[in-house]
């Protein structure tokens, strides 16, 4: 039997337990897979999205490592979930230590062990280069090293760091150009910041699009700093789809006009389809027959959920509007990158969407409601304009799924810690230092406590409403729409299943309230809903 056939049967056992919920069965097998045929895309792709999802490994096969340097050229690749492979395998590393207790010594020791190579094999790592120019690095230990790498390359303006590893400099400007530069900056770094010849060492610390023209910078700092200019002089292009005049939503899109959120890289593994053929498979009950349906998403933010309907659904026409000009710039720019130009882009109040005058087969709205002051009030103002028959999904925070932020935000008031980048810097030391068991302590395992703009969004959010699936029937109820079931990972469904098998449609939502009682983390993230209007 070839290595190739078995790659495929370890492939196909693999995603049958990833639908089981069997996780730890399916990362066994796609990493067999991969190491067997590490130039198989969608091996790649399973191997890389699994390893993002489960954790407690510290080391991976030499093939694996290789079919992953072999992925990461591909830019339809998502590469967030390579930020926790990268920090497992390297903090985890018994040379990871060295390194930290040497970076804690005098300059002069620091530039033997740089001279002498012996950090080459985290410096020289394309998967850390990879996961630092186009996603978001997790892990404090390897943040607090790279931070005091960059020092170093600030204040020894000689040190063999500039002259012989310009790609992990490169990849530390963009990360910070994505995160907007969270990281920990002492004030004689700031002084020095003052004073020195804008280039590639102050990239390490301020935004490209707030350096002088004339600087001169590696040729893909230059073209991001391009890119940055363009997409600023392109968010007054956005037509106004409707007024913004109501107080609330005003403070959160002055939020989001500062702080748009989130970032991300990019959408893989899209199997296109018709609106008509995804009801079919997945609500077999419903019945849709519609050729060119219109699709909507509101709050579309930085255009993550735009995107991925451009991609499932390329017969539909999408509307995506949001309060934030800043969150459309990026969203275009992402539509623009996956090929999709047919997107029409604008800003909007959900409040006053009715005066678009459109009906919609579907709606998309993800994290959104729960910004506003009445979040009901934009549940009934969205169910008003789909069309009877019509979707919609859903994205709302969870009252248990969020504990950790609620126990951050108490400790934030209660050091009475000011909503100000700097803020958010402090919070974020206070948070690290806290004991591992401390409740708070779980936000920092989240892409958001990584990112400026995330933490913003995260601990400081001007508006916020959570929920207990109790608490969702009566929202939904108030905005007269069934509850069709949530998208939830594979391992939480199958742990419903078990626990109320005669719900076979997981429809029930005082059954999700008891088992949300046993497992607070099963939404940590949202709760994603399936509705529909009758
Ligand atoms: C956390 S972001 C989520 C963005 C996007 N839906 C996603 O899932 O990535 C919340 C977004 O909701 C938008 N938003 C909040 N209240 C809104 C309202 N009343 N009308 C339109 N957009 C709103 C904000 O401007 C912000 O971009």
């Amino acid at each position: 039997v070839s290595d190739a056939a078995v790659a495929a049967d370890h492939y196909a056992n693999a995603l049958a337990a990833k639908r089981g919920g069997d996780l730890k069965a399916a990362l066994s097998g796609f990493l067999m897979a991969l190491a067997l045929s590490p130039d198989h895309p969608a091996y790649r792709r399973e191997a890389l999205n699994i390893l993002g999802i489960v954790s407690g490994y510290k080391a991976l096969p030499a093939a694996v490592l290789d079919g992953l340097r072999g992925a990461i050229s591909d830019p339809a690749l998502d590469l967030q979930p390579l930020s926790l492979v990268v920090r497992n395998i390297t903090e985890n590393d018994t040379r990871f230590a060295e390194i930290e207790t040497a970076l804690a010594g005098a300059p002069d020791a620091i530039e033997h062990q740089l001279k002498h190579g012996a950090w080459d094999w985290l410096l020289n790592e394309p998967l850390l280069h990879a996961v630092l120019a186009r996603a978001i690095l997790i892990g404090t230990r390897l943040e607090a090293v790279l931070t005091k790498l960059r020092r170093h390359a600030l204040l020894h303006p000689s040190t063999i760091l500039l002259s012989r590893h310009e790609r992990l400099l490169i990849a530390l400007a963009l990360q910070g150009n994505t995160t907007r530069f969270p990281w920990a900056e002492a004030l004689d770094e700031t002084k020095r910041l003052d004073v020195i010849t804008p280039g590639l060492t102050m990239a390490l610390y301020r935004p490209l699009i707030t350096l002088p023209d004339t600087t001169a910078l590696p040729d893909v700092l230059r073209l991001a700093r391009d890119a940055q200019i363009e997409a600023r002089e392109r968010a007054s292009y956005f037509p106004a789809l409707t007024p913004v005049d109501d107080a609330t939503s005003q403070k959160v899109q002055a939020q989001y006009e500062q702080f748009p959120y989130p970032p991300w890289d990019a959408i893989a593994d899209v199997t296109p389809t018709s609106l008509t053929e995804f009801v079919k498979a997945r609500f077999p009950r419903l019945s849709c027959d519609v050729n060119e349906p219109l699709i909507l998403s509101a709050g579309c933010g930085t255009g993550r959920g735009a995107v991925m309907l451009g991609l499932t659904f390329p017969e539909a026409k999408i509307i995506a509007f949001d309060l934030s000009r800043a969150s459309l710039v990026y969203a275009a720019m992402k539509a623009e990158q996956h090929n999709l130009r047919g997107i029409a882009f604008g800003v909007g109040d959900i409040l006053n969407i009715g005066t678009l005058g459109d009906h919609f087969d579907l709606i998309e709205c993800s994290g959104v409601i729960h910004h506003m002051h009445d979040p009901a009030a934009g549940l009934r103002a969205l169910a008003s304009i789909l069309k009877p028959n019509g979707l919609m999904r859903l994205g709302l925070y969870s009252e248990r799924g969020r504990s950790a932020v609620i126990a951050a935000r108490a400790l934030i008031a209660a050091q009475h810690i000011p909503d100000s980048d700097a803020g958010v810097r402090q919070a974020r030391q206070m948070l690290t230092s806290l004991p591992p068991t401390h409740p708070a302590r779980g936000v920092i395992d989240t892409p958001e406590f990584f990112t400026l703009d995330g933490l913003h969004d995260l601990i400081f959010n001007v508006q916020e409403t959570r929920y207990t699936p109790r608490q969702l029937k009566e929202l939904l109820a108030s905005a007269s729409l069934t509850f069709l079931g949530f998208d939830t990972d594979a391992s939480v469904k199958a742990a419903y299943a078990r626990s109320f098998p005669d719900d076979a449609s997981g429809t029930n939502l005082d059954n999700w309230d008891r088992f949300e009682q046993n497992q607070p983390q099963a939404f940590s993230e949202m709760y994603q809903l399936w509705l529909h209007k009758a």
